[in-house]
């Protein structure tokens, strides 16, 4: 690598370097935890002690805050200003959660595109994002940000993301800098609990967490955030194999490493250190760059270098590793970099923008049921649209939309109206929650979940009422924003009480149910999936939500996105997801299926077989929907699955597996076909399935084609990994299993023999 800073760097005061891995709290409004805003940042950056500042506070602001690093600090260094850039910047897409439930990495990067486009139009440099927690546990609020529970998903997702951030070029004044977060595990917080220790295994690391990053890392993601948690004991803030040997000597990762927010700090509450200047010593040993907003850093590194306990070289090389990433934004050149109000103006909210927001929102809600209700007829009588859902902008632009304005976002009441006028009439039925403490830690950033002042019964009366009168229900129901993003975690998985009063209420009336959810997490619907007529789950769809969900509601756009994390019946099947190890029981079918468990015997009664089977006393062990599912307007009939050889020699061997899949409906559909994997005997126990590769296609009525996936030894190969930074990636020879289908339980089988040679 050409060396572009060693003049520079020779030039530079300990304490001037140690400013670099600086990212001081400037603006305390935008804070995300307990940092507080330094109160002179002018003198800090002018005397050559900050590296970077957020950009949430107007481009005057960042402009005077850049010229005074430019023109008046030591050397001129400009600052990077960075921002949570999660799905959209100022048009807001749907969760990532929602997004991976299109199976389509291309819509990813297009919506990539976009968010950087408007937040480098913002002045933002450097995004916090993406998010690549493999997320198996719905208590968990932040599996909003995630792809979701599958590592071969968040894998494309990270690819997509880095690439529609940082196109080829860095420097173009309308890519930003990616960050791949959170360094690892933390999606497997204990419980579901946010912040909460991770115990896991380096052989679940490597085959289950660390792919997205992987993935990132290949595709140049320029920064890595450090997760908050604890791995086995160790907080990955002071992780040194994690970071160290792993990310940097076995990765070989050149680019930032970035602390979350006070988590340096933060080495003090997990118990390693005593003060924050051991706090500062172990992160930046273990190989944290940046010190997001604990001022450790900047306040103790120096004298850590003078006792000897550091070296100034590390200093250099974190030091080296920001200015080069400055370089690469092109920040030397051009330092005021989107600093422009009237670039910034054209780009927010663009007409293009929203467009792809409203097919991103329509591509992402997942139908989960339809006994036939929907879609909507487009003419006809009243449509009774209800809950506390319906007439909510805010509520629909999700847990990070911070640069977002409530009342950008189309609500559904908004958008059916666009589609059938005066058919729709709107009834609120319920309050999102009635419990005024909870209401009150959901309204914290504004009011998204208002106690209605007429009380619950008269609401329910007159939703009641109106679906008497309708043709169909359409009830809007589920979490508000901010029942899920960080810190956002929930024991509870089924609606709050009050809106299952509503649907046990409008249930009554006869009239049919169409359940649009919302949330960002999965949520326990076995209630409704019994009662209501059809579900569409529409997560938070973002700045055009309710255009997307009319548009699926009536049929313009048949829905074709699919779950990429499983619908637990209860929170105590948490966690749950399809990739689970075999258990050694029911031993008769030890090794490959989970069955037994929800078997029915002639009295129509579920089997429980003491000793022998893996389920729960009160429920089947299957999810209630499982990863995988969805459905749209148009069957899709799976023709047989057909492999080229029965047996395969050698690593080199390829097998190729095909169906034939048919659109059996009347109307144009796009469908999601999967290929799992399984390895009965292995060295280890390995997952009784694992999604390995999938095609999304597109077939007219009565079309078919012959979809076909191309099997290696890579596909089977697994890591065994006894230390972190010491995986092996290893392929056995045995007998695979092969299965394609529509989701993960809907799947056709054979077993094929792959030998040594
Ligand atoms: C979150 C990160 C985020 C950071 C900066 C933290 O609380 O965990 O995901 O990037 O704040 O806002």
């Amino acid at each position: 690598m050409p060396d572009h800073f060693s003049d520079l760097l020779s030039r530079m005061s300990l304490a001037e370097k140690v400013g670099q891995l600086n990212h001081p709290n400037v603006h305390g409004a935008d804070s995300t935890g307990a940092g507080s805003a330094v109160n002179d940042i002018e003198s800090q950056i002018r005397r050559g002690e900050v590296g970077m500042v957020a950009a949430g506070s107007g481009l005057d602001r960042l402009r005077a805050l850049q010229r005074i690093a430019v023109e008046e600090s030591p050397h001129g260094i400009p600052l990077i200003f960075t921002m949570d850039v999660i799905h959209g910047h100022r048009t807001v897409f749907p969760l990532p959660i929602a997004l991976a439930c299109a199976w389509d990495p291309e819509l990813v990067r297009r919506t990539a595109r976009i968010a950087a486009i408007e937040a480098a139009a913002c002045g933002v440099a450097l995004a916090w994002a993406p998010m690549l927690d493999v997320s198996r546990d719905a208590r968990w609020g932040r599996c909003a940000e995630s792809p979701g529970e599958d590592p071969l998903v968040g894998a494309a997702f990270a690819t997509a993301m880095v690439e529609g951030y940082q196109q080829a070029d860095m420097a173009a004044d309308d890519s930003v800098m990616a960050t791949a977060k959170h360094f690892a595990g933390y999606g497997l917080a204990e419980g579901g609990r946010d912040y909460n220790g991770v115990d896991v295994s380096p052989y679940r690391m490597h085959n289950v967490v660390l792919p997205p990053f992987k993935a990132a890392v290949e595709a140049g993601v320029g920064a890595i955030m450090v997760g908050f948690h604890d791995l086995s004991g160790i907080p990955c803030t002071a992780h040194r194999e994690l970071l160290h040997d792993l990310l940097r000597d076995h990765w070989g990762f050149d680019g930032l490493t970035v602390s979350d927010y006070t988590a340096i700090w933060e080495l003090i509450n997990h118990g390693v250190a005593a003060d924050i200047k051991e706090a500062a010593f172990l992160a930046f040993r273990a190989g944290v760059d940046i010190d997001l907003v604990s001022e450790a850093y900047v306040r103790f590194l120096p004298a850590l270098v003078a006792e000897g306990r550091l070296a100034e070289a590390e200093v250099d090389a974190a030091c080296r590793r920001v200015l080069e990433a400055k370089r690469k934004l092109g920040l030397f050149d051009n330092p005021y970099r989107g600093l422009d109000e009237e670039r910034r103006k054209a780009a927010v909210l663009a007409p293009d923008h929203r467009r792809l927001a409203r097919e991103a929102a329509a591509s992402s809600c997942v139908l989960l049921k339809n006994s036939g209700v929907l879609p909507l007829a487009r003419t006809g009588g009243t449509i009774a649209l209800v809950g506390p859902l319906a007439d909510s902008r805010a509520n629909m632009q999700g847990a990070w939309a911070i640069a977002a304005e409530p009342s950008d976002s189309v609500s559904v009441l908004e958008g059916m109206r666009a589609a059938a006028g005066d058919r729709i009439r709107y009834a609120r039925g319920a309050n999102i929650v009635d419990n005024p403490d909870i209401a009150a830690r959901l309204n914290v950033f504004g009011e998204i979940a208002p106690v209605d002042e007429r009380g619950p019964d008269a609401l329910l009366a007159e939703a009641v009422a109106l679906a008497r009168q309708a043709e169909v229900v359409v009830a809007c129901v589920g979490e508000a924003r901010e029942h899920t993003g960080e810190s956002a975690s929930r024991s509870d998985l089924g609606l709050p009480g009050s809106q299952q009063k509503l649907l046990r209420a409008l249930h009554e009336t006869g009239t049919p149910i169409v359940l649009v959810t919302m949330s960002g997490r999965p949520l326990a619907l076995e209630w409704e999936a019994a009662h209501c007529d059809a579900i569409l789950h529409a997560w938070f769809a973002g700045s055009e939500a309710g255009n997307g969900i009319a548009d699926v509601l009536f049929g313009t756009v048949n829905p074709s996105a699919k779950l990429t994390m499983s619908f637990p019946r209860s929170v105590g099947q948490c966690p749950i997801h399809h990739a689970e190890a075999p258990t050694g029981r029911p031993i008769h079918n030890a090794g490959f299926e989970v069955g037994g468990d929800s078997e029915i015997d002639a009295a129509g009664r579920r089997v429980f077989k003491k000793f022998s089977t893996a389920c729960r006393i009160e429920a089947a062990h299957t999810p209630l929907y499982p990863f995988g599912h969805g459905l749209g307007y148009a069957p899709f009939a799976y023709g047989e699955m057909e492999l080229d050889k029965a047996e395969l020699a050698g690593e080199g061997d390829v097998l190729t597996a095909s169906v034939t899949v048919r659109n059996t409906g009347a109307v144009a559909g796009e469908e999601v076909v999967q290929l799992y994997l399984g390895d009965p005997v292995a060295s280890r126990s390995r997952p009784v399935r694992q999604l390995k590769d999938f095609q999304k296609i597109a077939l007219q009525p009565g079309e078919e084609r012959r979809v076909s996936f191309r099997i290696t030894a890579a596909e089977i190969a697994f890591f065994r990994a006894d230390r972190l930074a010491d995986p092996e990636l290893v392929w056995e020879p045995g007998l695979i299993r092969v299965e394609i289908g529509s989701s993960s339980q809907s799947l056709a089988a054979a077993t094929v023999d792959w030998r040594a040679s």
